[in-house]
């Protein structure tokens, strides 16, 4: 007998991940390439669109040989966002894809900024100008590397690439087009107005089709490559923030997702483009039809109590939490800001770093560790004061990732947030939602809601404690002072 499956692929910065999932919900196996970036300078950061097939083929066959009989009905695709990897008329990478972390762009940047001016920017592309968005990476090559930019015939994003690769396609969709800077989020296609403005060839970017769209079927030459059958069908997909939120059930206005990975995020669907006039939050289409969201990004989540154990002696998190845990809320007055690799959410400044402030003679590492959970969450908390003052107010949310696992941080970020969260199984997050893609692509589900509730379940769900809202709404205050009282000297380079 063979086993239905549908594929969920993610294009991660650190690993790729296949993921095969029964039309019953059941996850049958899962793939895992690890995958390095290439750090040539300082603030650079590069990987080779060939290394990511080379681990898509892997991880792909890696998953496939754990069932029996596979017969896979639909592939779906997640990647990081951002990142740029320029084609020229052969098809062929022109160079390394300049990833969504690197900042060599800050000149283009602002280049953008004053070009087309922080109002139409709102206005064409509902999002600021920062070094993170593709196009300011596009415009780096046409300053820095001419040559190689005039060799560009198609500009694709990470998980578009894959999809060429496998489908023989070249297109993108809306959710991953909407974090280039070129795409009128409000109408779903590309913005001519900003092409036009920056002087870019609007013929470089690829067509769009729906994320649940079927873009093509497996070729010949992936077949080979990936152990998949030829013609099985490979869908649009969608950003690995997208896809995240949809493999958690988070679809539809009233829904959000908290997620505390390596770096941190708020995502918040809304069933209009609702754009921050301040511009401190993204505004993304989702990669469901006629929903858009909004998202802070807290660069340093995981990441900041990941250092702070290594620089604290190496102890296991384990430890580390329960050490934390037996400290009150308040972290007996220490706070600790986690801009550890500058911050985008609300403070879009790449130069301020992580501080620690209010230490006394009695301070211990235990209100150091609660401390810097309870920075990431303020940083969280800070990008939901951000939705709410758009009136975005999510009734509760989905927590995902390492922070999430933990019962200690999982309720302290309930606390925070002042909002009930909940955890869902699988937790396979963005490979899982591109797996639900397919799987609507194939014609088994209507929608990625109905894909949701046939395939999670919830697993823990906790309510925030009245009893210390007070001593988090105090922290939070200090916490939130802390920034504009530094930034001068962050600009300066004097942290
Ligand atoms: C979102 C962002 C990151 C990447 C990570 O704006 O830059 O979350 O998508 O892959």
């Amino acid at each position: 007998m063979t086993q239905a499956a549908f594929i969920g692929i993610d294009i991660g910065t650190s690993s790729i991940k296949a993921v095969a999932v029964a039309p019953d919900g059941a996850l049958l196996a899962v793939g895992n390439s690890p995958m390095t970036v290439d750090v040539k300078q300082p603030g650079w950061s590069e990987q080779r669109p060939e290394d990511w097939w080379a681990g898509t083929c892997s991880a792909i066959k890696q998953a496939l040989a754990k069932i029996d009989s596979p017969e896979v009905l639909g592939v779906g695709l997640s990647g990081q966002m951002h990142s740029l990897v320029p084609l020229d008329d052969s098809q062929n990478v022109v160079r390394p894809a300049i990833l969504w972390n690197d900042v060599r762009s800050s000149a283009e940047a602002a280049y953008v900024r004053e070009m087309v001016g922080n109002e139409s920017l709102r206005r064409l592309a509902g999002n600021p100008s920062l070094e993170g968005f593709t196009v300011t990476k596009l415009l780096w090559m046409r300053n820095n590397e001419p040559e190689l930019f005039g060799r560009i015939s198609q500009m694709l994003l990470a998980k578009d690439y894959i999809r060429y690769r496998l489908a023989g396609e070249l297109g993108s969709e809306p959710s991953d087009a909407s974090a280039t800077l070129l795409f009128d989020i409000a109408n779903s296609q590309w913005s001519e107005e900003m092409c036009g403005l920056l002087d870019i060839n609007s013929g470089l970017l690829p067509p769009i089709i729906e994320s649940a769209e079927i873009a093509g079927g497996i070729t010949k030459s992936a077949a080979a490559e990936t152990g998949l059958a030829e013609g099985v069908p490979v869908v649009g997909g969608g950003a690995d923030n997208a896809c995240a939120a949809i493999g958690a059930g988070v679809v539809s206005a009233g829904d959000a997702l908290f997620s505390v990975g390596t770096s941190g995020t708020v995502v918040a669907p809304t069933d209009s483009p609702v754009t921050d006039p301040g511009m401190r939050i993204h505004s993304m289409r989702h990669a469901t039809s006629g929903t858009w969201y909004l998202m802070g990004v807290v660069l340093s989540a995981g990441a900041a109590l990941n250092w702070w154990r290594k620089s604290s002696g190496g102890p296991s998190f384990d430890d580390l939490v329960a050490e934390a845990a037996n400290t009150a809320p308040g972290s007996g007055g220490v706070t600790f800001l986690p801009y550890l690799t500058g911050e985008r959410t609300p403070h879009a400044d790449a130069n301020a770093r992580g501080v620690f402030f209010g230490m006394h003679g009695g301070t211990e590492r235990a209100h150091m560790t609660r401390a810097v959970m309870e920075g990431v969450s303020f940083a969280l908390r800070d990008s939901l004061e951000l939705m709410t003052a758009l009136d975005v107010n999510p009734d509760e949310a989905v927590a995902v990732g390492g922070g999430a696992s933990s019962a200690v941080w999982l309720q302290m970020l309930s606390d925070v947030a002042n909002l009930p969260l909940r955890t869902v199984g699988p937790s396979e997050g963005a490979p899982l939602g591109a797996a639900m893609l397919a799987a609507v692509g194939a014609g088994e589900f209507e929608g990625v809601g109905e894909a949701g509730k046939a395939w999670l379940t919830d697993l823990r769900r906790v309510e925030p404690e009245a009893a210390v809202r007070t001593a988090y709404d105090d922290a939070y205050g200090r916490y939130r002072d802390l920034y504009p009282a530094l930034r001068e000297m962050f600009a300066a380079g004097e942290s």
